[in-house]
């Protein structure tokens, strides 16, 4: 499962050799870790157009150094860009220093809200999303550029924060929509969720083991749920974070009822993560492989979902954290199932998330995982596995790790502004927009 080619690039004799056949770069990605949880470099804050963001104090809390000399994070506040003319300040501003910014490190572009009423404005920030997405694919050595709209700094903090750590190293080209409104701080941003109760579907293993370590990591106690096959793997899973394990398949009609009863004092955040796949093109493909496929990834996902609203299980303040999938979004050969499924994920996503926040305080949103190192990729045949792999402007898989980071940033108890979001942990994966 190791990248060999990885390892190979990042040798002297592998470079040169990989340069001269014209052949895919990637870089080791800097992740976030106890000993190294700040990127590594200065914070350079630039602005194109007249902005009226409060962002200066918001930056100086995400503990990076300000300076220009060896850039790790370029924000760019083109949030007062409301003209095409405007957008010359985006290339003045970028050009001559996109260069300096070190390995692994970030560009963010700060755009404002569409205004629908005026169409310059409208085509001047969707000219951001065109631009952040073509930078994303040329800026290379493990770099990522990211777009962010937002209308309130403060409102935005913990998603500023993920963005500029190493926490979102394998997030690249996406477009993120945060509101405004008052946000919770945590009493301690390096452990917001103490205090908070978490229950992750499918966490004997894979993404779903790192999801559930990474929100321990963050303070929670953690509930590591998986079929009754894999409950030997959710109790070591369960001990080795201080949680619990519970044994239960998802798709159990008491599903609802059978969570609850493990959760007596209540839950703060859900992350649907079971997930399986039943490839075979649609020609091939029995109801067998059709079914279980659509239930496991989203009918049971609306059923427990719907469930635990209903019965208040999930407090006010709560998160819902479900998975989809770059293949749901751009579709893939041999996954009508699977991609169906990923799919509606993303239309419960949209459609719960307004309702869920107005009715408990709750939001809703998806992360779309891409090529993700873990054993349901290990078993696609090698030539197809390099593809995946490669495809992508980071040229490389990601980790567990990066999904569990991109869900903790959403169950944080100060993203309550980020709802209805689908992010891409891919990347930024040739595939789909
Ligand atoms: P995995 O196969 O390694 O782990 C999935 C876990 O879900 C297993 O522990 C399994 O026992 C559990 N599970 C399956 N059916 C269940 C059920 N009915 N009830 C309870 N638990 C159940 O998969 P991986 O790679 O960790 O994927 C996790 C999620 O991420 C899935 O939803 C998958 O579709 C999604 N995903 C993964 C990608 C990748 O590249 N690995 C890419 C895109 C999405």
């Amino acid at each position: 499962m190791a990248d060999r080619y990885l390892s190979f690039t990042g040798t002297a004799p592998g470079r040169f050799l990989t340069r001269r056949l014209g052949l895919p770069q990637p870089a080791e990605l800097h992740r976030w870790s106890a000993e190294q949880p700040r990127l590594r470099g200065e914070l350079l804050h630039l602005t194109a157009g007249r902005s009226t963001l409060a962002l200066s104090p918001v930056l100086a809390r995400t503990g990076l150094t300000p300076g220009s000399a060896r850039p790790a994070a370029v924000v760019l506040d083109a949030t007062g860009v409301a003209d095409v003319g405007a957008l010359d300040g985006v290339h003045a501003a970028l050009h001559p220093v996109v260069r300096s910014v070190v390995p692994s490190g970030r560009v963010l572009v700060l755009g404002a809200p569409l205004d629908p009423e005026d169409h310059h404005q409208c085509a001047a920030q969707q000219a951001l999303e065109g631009f952040t997405r073509s930078l994303g694919k040329e800026i290379g050595r493990g770099r990522t550029v990211n777009l962010l709209r937002l209308g309130d700094a403060a409102a935005a903090e913990s998603t500023l924060r993920f963005l500029l750590s190493p926490r979102s190293a394998y997030v690249s080209g996406q477009v993120i929509e945060v509101g405004s409104g008052t946000v919770t701080a945590p009493a301690d941003w390096d452990e917001p969720l103490a205090g908070r109760t978490a229950l992750v579907t499918g966490a004997a293993r894979g993404i779903g083991e790192a999801v559930a370590g990474t929100l321990a990591r963050d303070g929670a106690r953690v509930v590591v749920l998986d079929v009754p096959a894999a409950e030997a793997d959710a109790r070591r899973v369960a001990e080795r974070i201080g949680g619990t394990a519970l044994a239960l398949d998802v798709t159990a009609a008491d599903a609802g009822e059978r969570i609850a009863a493990a959760l007596p004092g209540g839950l703060d955040v859900l992350v649907h993560n079971a997930g399986i796949t039943r490839d075979r093109r649609l020609v091939n493909m029995p109801a067998d492989r059709w079914g279980p496929v659509l239930e496991v990834n989203l009918g049971s996902v609306l059923r427990t979902t719907d469930d635990l609203l209903a019965r208040g299980v999930l407090r006010p303040g709560g998160r819902i954290v479900a998975t989809a999938s770059i293949a749901g979004l751009a579709g893939n050969a041999g996954q009508t199932n699977y991609g169906a499924g990923k799919a509606g994920i993303v239309g419960l996503v949209r459609s719960l998330a307004p309702r869920a926040l107005a009715g408990h305080g709750v939001t809703v949103n998806a992360v779309a995982p891409g090529f993700i190192e873990t054993r349901m990729t290990a078993a696609v045949p090698l030539l197809i596995r390099e593809a995946g792999r490669r495809m992508n402007s980071l040229a490389q898989g990601g980790l567990p790790a990066d999904v569990a980071e991109t869900t903790a940033w959403l169950a944080h108890p100060a993203s309550g502004t980020v709802n209805g979001q689908v992010v891409r942990v891919c990347g930024q994966s040739l595939l789909g927009a």
